[in-house]
């Protein structure tokens, strides 16, 4: 059997829950495909800062490197907010892993299964026949990462700054992505800025321009974010691979989750050059839910499953997740997420959900 090191980092809140699920569902597509999915766990997070006293342990770094991909649940909580900025998990584990790990391209297919266009916030008609729009967010750079940033001064003189800042090789590393996704699917990008104000857009929008000429079979548009906000809400089908900088894709991927019924749906892979990536559902901690076994662990086990695409080269036994998933939706099976207490709906929990999965893979 293929044998896969897998560093696997549950973190904080609704982490550990949805994440046994994954590795449950990891166990059955092992058994099934003759594969060997060898996980060592690791602190992250809020539990790394509680047990080893930092968010980002260096025994986690090194079992990270060790490893063929991280599947990542989430960190963060209102336990951890009072630290020092940089120590909070936010700031001090989950960025540096993306920056160590130059893992620059975040994938997030937001995609509507047919039977879940009633959990969508739109209205039926908006998503009928349902949308599949793949957000695809430069991670690496922006202003989550550029200096200066801080806080500066005394009292009322303090002043707070970040700087948004792009060079020509970023821009340019994940448009690449962005148009060799768009070539295997609806061949058509979106690209994202703010060119009508910020000097990074006008960059971004310049540099985006140039490489798809070399993609004469995909067709490119641009759009200002705010219009590109208001217009997935609108009418989402226009959408196939949306192209953005790392802030504008945060905040168009959680839109774009909602629009398929829940954050909790909405899986990612962040992916470096070659064949390692961090695999993690694109939503929270969840502290609102979190310790009741109800979370949704459909994201993290999608987030598996891009694992297996992406990292393990495993597209069948992707695919058969994606499967199993439609499956359980249509049978019914639904967190409270997702739940609309219609005729054919089943309440479950996380754990029930784990099961109905792995049951619809066998
Ligand atoms: P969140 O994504 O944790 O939660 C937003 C809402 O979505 C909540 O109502 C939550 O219950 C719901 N939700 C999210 N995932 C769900 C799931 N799997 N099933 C059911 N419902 C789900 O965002 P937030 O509340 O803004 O942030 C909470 C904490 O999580 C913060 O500390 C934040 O920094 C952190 N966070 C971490 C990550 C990550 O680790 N990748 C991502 C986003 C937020
Ligand atoms: C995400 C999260 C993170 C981000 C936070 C927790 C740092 O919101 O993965 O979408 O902003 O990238
Ligand atoms: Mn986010």
């Amino acid at each position: 059997a293929k044998t896969f090191k897998i560093a696997v980092l549950p973190g904080d809140g609704i982490g550990p829950e949805v994440m046994a699920e994954a590795i449950r569902v990891l166990d059955a597509i092992g058994r099934k495909y003759d594969a060997v999915f060898d996980g060592t766990f690791a602190n992250v997070g809020g539990a790394g800062i509680d047990h080893e006293g930092k968010a980002l342990p260096q025994t986690t770094i090194d079992i990270c490197k060790a490893s063929d991909a991280i599947l990542f649940g989430s960190v963060g909580g209102p336990k951890w907010e009072s630290l020092p900025p940089d120590e909070q998990p936010e700031r001090g584990a989950l960025l540096p892993l993306r920056k160590i790990f130059g893992l620059y391209a975040n994938l997030r297919p937001a995609i509507i299964f047919p039977s879940l266009t009633g959990a969508s916030s739109l209205k039926e008609e908006v998503i009928s026949g349902g949308f599949n729009v793949l957000v695809i967010r430069e991670l690496t750079g922006g202003i989550y990462f550029a200096q200066p940033k801080g806080i500066e001064g005394q009292g009322r003189e303090r002043v707070g700054f970040d700087t948004m800042r792009y060079s020509v090789p970023e821009i340019e590393r994940i448009t690449h992505v962005a148009f060799q996704a768009a070539r295997k699917r609806g061949k058509k990008v979106c690209s994202i800025d703010k060119a009508n104000v910020l000097s990074s857009s006008v960059l971004w929008r310049e540099v985006v321009t140039a490489i798809a000429k070399e993609y004469p079979d995909v067709e490119l548009s641009h759009m200002y974010v705010d219009n590109a906000a208001m217009q997935l809400v609108r009418w989402p089908k226009q959408f196939d691979v949306i192209l953005c900088e790392n802030m504008f894709g945060d905040i168009l991927s959680d839109e774009a989750a909602m629009l398929t019924g829940s954050l909790g749906m909405l899986p990612s892979a962040s992916l470096a050059e070659g064949t390692f990536g961090m695999y993690e559902p694109s939503g929270g901690s969840a502290p609102d839910i979190a310790g009741q076994g109800i979370a949704n662990p459909i994201a993290q086990i999608l987030s598996a499953g891009m694992m297996l695409k992406f990292s393990c080269g495993m597209v069948e036994a992707a695919d058969a997740i994606d499967t199993a998933v439609a499956t359980v939706l249509e049978q019914g099976y639904r967190t409270r997420d997702i739940f609309q207490n219609k005729p054919g709906e089943k309440l479950v929990n996380t754990k029930e959900m784990g099961d109905a999965i792995i049951a619809a893979l066998k």
